[in-house]
């Protein structure tokens, strides 16, 4: 990666946001990994947050290389996932299991007893979500969330809303998310209508975020999520009251900001 290939931007505030702008796609993977590694080699047991969807796949499949090149290692690495949808079966190769299984855990040392999803198929919903920020809470919180972000500004499966969920809930989809995520089944009408998300609490505790973002359909949400009101309807606009966050996006993602530019 070359220098030139990331630019830092800025607001000319002074607050807990960096934004990073990134030539392409391959550099925004690389940018991600770089500070998502260095963050984990920092401690022995490390709290790790993670997200599905097609934009942290390059920063999966860069970690799972640093891995192998012995630059970072996931022994001391437990994961939580932001979500799962509901109900699904952890084999059915749309479920966020077979995702994470398939594009990081099965690449890297970690060990899969450490790794965390809430499950699609629990028969009481309500408790596996209650179970899931318990046992968040004990690992002592995430130290690193990885998020991603949907057109209509959800950041895990928070939708827009009037009010801000602070713990994991049951989610019924929006005809937005469900029309989005249909490119990935066979058609809209086999995406499952329900999730189970991780609230705005769990996202908000973890000590830093990485959102990563690219593509012009995701411009809109970008620019509300860092120039917009702070206001569920957007719900990452929430992230800049966080005190460590880090957007790493794409020159597209970027293109309808009009307070950000490069330094
Ligand atoms: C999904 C996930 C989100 C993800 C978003 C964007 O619905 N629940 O966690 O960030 O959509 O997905 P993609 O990266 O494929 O655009």
């Amino acid at each position: 990666m070359k220098t030139t290939d990331v630019k830092a931007y800025t607001n000319g505030k002074n607050n807990g946001i960096q934004v990073f702008v990134c030539k392409d796609y391959d550099a925004l993977s690389k940018k991600a990994a770089a500070i998502v590694s260095g963050e984990i080699n920092k401690k022995a047991k490390f709290v790790l947050g993670l997200a599905t969807g097609t934009s942290p796949i390059g920063l999966y499949t860069e970690l799972a290389e640093l891995n192998a090149e012995g630059k970072v290692d996931f022994a001391g690495v437990t994961t939580y996932n932001l979500d799962e949808y509901y109900p699904i079966d952890a084999e059915n190769d749309q479920s966020y299991r077979y995702f994470m299984n398939k594009y990081l855990f099965n690449k890297v040392n970690i060990d899969m007893d450490n790794t965390h999803l809430l499950w699609g198929k629990a028969p009481d919903a309500e408790a596996e979500c209650k179970a899931y920020d318990e046992a968040i809470v004990a690992a002592g919180n995430v130290d690193l969330q990885v998020l991603g972000i949907g057109c209509n500004g959800h950041i895990g499966f928070n939708e827009p809303g009037d009010k801000f969920i602070m713990g994991t809930h049951k989610v019924e989809l929006t005809e937005n998310t469900i029309e989005a995520n249909s490119r990935l089944f066979n058609s809209a009408d086999e995406v499952p209508r329900f999730a189970l998300s991780m609230g705005i609490g769990a996202i908000m505790n973890a000590k830093s975020i990485v959102l990563v973002a690219n593509g012009k359909n995701k411009a809109e949400a970008i620019r509300n999520a860092l120039e917009g009101e702070i206001t569920p309807w957007c719900q990452a606009s929430i992230l800049r009251l966080h005190k460590n966050v880090v957007f790493v996006i794409d020159e597209d993602a970027a293109s309808a900001l009009t307070e950000y530019k490069a330094i």
